[in-house]
């Protein structure tokens, strides 16, 4: 604001430097102001005055957010205390007796609607959920196959070039058919979560729209992911 002040007073008077600004006594600055310069230093004080009283409205109108006030729910965003109304409650029935759910969207992960009691933690020597959903396991067990998409590689390939990574050739779409699962996919949970029956008081607005009626219930992302490109 002072800097903003002593900007003023150059500009419009020739006379006023800085220095004399900075007098101790007011009298001496008063009887070196000319006429002009006595209106013109009114005018400064007064718009600076009004400046401050603007700005500490300002101030006061600001709405600061902390992490305790984000989000939709009025509770701490680190603890699930308080976060909801009710304990969720998750499916307790085995694989083999649910039905297939809709997905919220056109290719949407899938929920899990069985239980998952005993299937976590997954861990690099055991994921309880290859047993049933790898391919050539599903059919015998009943359960819906792992999509192609999780056997395939969109990452184009990197080479090294003075320990910097680069993509040889950024033009090709990158759609590579693996022998296995794409181990980007092996943390199922990351994208799968269990169903559960909860209220949440949130309206959602949200319509999906599938490509296909039958796309609700099953994946596609496999055959369509070059589509548009
Ligand atoms: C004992 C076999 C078995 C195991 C283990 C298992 N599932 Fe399932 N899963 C099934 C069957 C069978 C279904 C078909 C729905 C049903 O009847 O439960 C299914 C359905 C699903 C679906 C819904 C598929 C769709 O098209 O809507 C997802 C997602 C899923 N499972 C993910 C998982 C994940 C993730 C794990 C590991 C945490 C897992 N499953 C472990 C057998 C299994
Ligand atoms: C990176 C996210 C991600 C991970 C990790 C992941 N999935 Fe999926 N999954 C998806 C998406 C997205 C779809 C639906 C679109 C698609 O890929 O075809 C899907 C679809 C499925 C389906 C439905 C297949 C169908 O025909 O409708 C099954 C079953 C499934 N996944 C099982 C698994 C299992 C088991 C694992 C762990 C080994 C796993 N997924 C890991 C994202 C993931």
């Amino acid at each position: 604001m002072n800097y903003f002040i002593v900007k003023l007073l150059n500009l419009n008077s020739n006379n006023l430097t800085i220095r004399q600004f900075n007098q101790s006594s007011n009298t001496t600055i008063l009887t070196i102001l000319t006429m002009y310069n006595k209106i013109t230093f009114l005018f400064v004080v007064l718009f600076s005055v009004f400046m401050l009283t603007s700005c500490g409205d300002k101030k006061e109108k600001t709405k600061e957010f902390t992490e305790d006030n984000l989000g939709f729910i009025d509770a701490s965003l680190t603890e699930d205390e308080g976060l909801l109304g009710e304990k969720p409650e998750y499916s307790s029935t085995q694989p083999g007796s649910n039905e297939i759910e809709d997905r919220a969207f056109q290719d949407a992960p899938p929920m899990i609607p069985h239980t998952v009691d005993g299937f976590f933690p997954i861990t690099k020597d055991n994921n309880m959920c290859n047993t049933c959903h790898m391919p050539e396991a599903a059919e015998a067990v009943g359960a819906v196959p792992m999509p192609v998409s999780h056997f395939q590689n969109w990452r184009p390939d990197v080479v090294e070039e003075d320990g910097l990574y680069k993509v040889e050739n950024n033009e090709d779409f990158h759609n590579e058919t693996l022998e296995s699962l794409n181990n980007a996919y092996f943390s199922c949970s990351q994208c799968h979560v269990p169903l559960s029956n909860v209220e949440i008081h949130i309206e959602n607005l949200f319509t999906p729209e599938f490509k296909d009626e039958l796309d609700k219930k099953k994946s596609t992302l496999g055959e369509s992911i070059g589509d548009g490109i």
